[in-house]
């Protein structure tokens, strides 16, 4: 069985004027140690279905899926705790824009240690130093004077 399997996926949006078919029947498996790459034009659907993989659509969408499933658990059915287990440690995303998918009501250093804290269970301590030495990799000058 594959890692990632995905089976008849759909999205639509409701819309003022009506059902908005964002997705048609994508069918998609990935193995472990394998590397998919998806092309497709602009405002095809690419976002969207991994949006929809993740559980990050708005309520607005409708999803369905024959399968949805990830190392053999059904993520159409897990509950956001569950769920919450499984994103941003087995299945991430890198946004396409970061400065629209920080939060600016949080400092970055906030957001940074929410990984290592839900998934790693790092102390408070362990957290700020991983976030400067993140930060130090991708040179952002002197971190640890920042509000990290
Ligand atoms: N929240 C939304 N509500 C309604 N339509 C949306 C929403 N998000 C994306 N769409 C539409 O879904 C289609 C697929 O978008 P998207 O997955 O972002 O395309 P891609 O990533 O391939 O460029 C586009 O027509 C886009 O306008
Ligand atoms: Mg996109």
């Amino acid at each position: 069985m594959s890692l990632l399997n995905i089976r008849n996926l759909t999205v639509e949006f409701a819309t003022a004027s009506g059902a908005f078919r964002a997705v048609d029947s994508v069918d998609l498996s990935v193995d472990t140690g394998e590397i998919l790459a998806i092309v497709g034009e602009t405002g095809s659907g690419k976002s969207v279905s991994m949006l929809a993989l993740m559980g990050l659509l708005p309520w607005t969408a409708r999803i369905t899926a024959d399968a949805l499933t990830f190392g053999g658990t059904d993520l159409n059915k897990l509950s956001p705790r569950d769920r919450r287990g499984i994103i941003g440690k087995d299945i991430a995303m890198i946004f396409q824009e970061p400065k629209s998918s920080l939060n600016p009501c949080f400092t970055v250093g906030f957001q940074i240690k929410e990984a290592p804290r839900q998934h790693l269970g790092m102390g408070r301590r362990a957290r700020h130093q991983r976030a400067i030495a993140l930060f130090e990799q991708v040179g952002i000058p002197v971190p640890a004077s920042q509000s990290c």
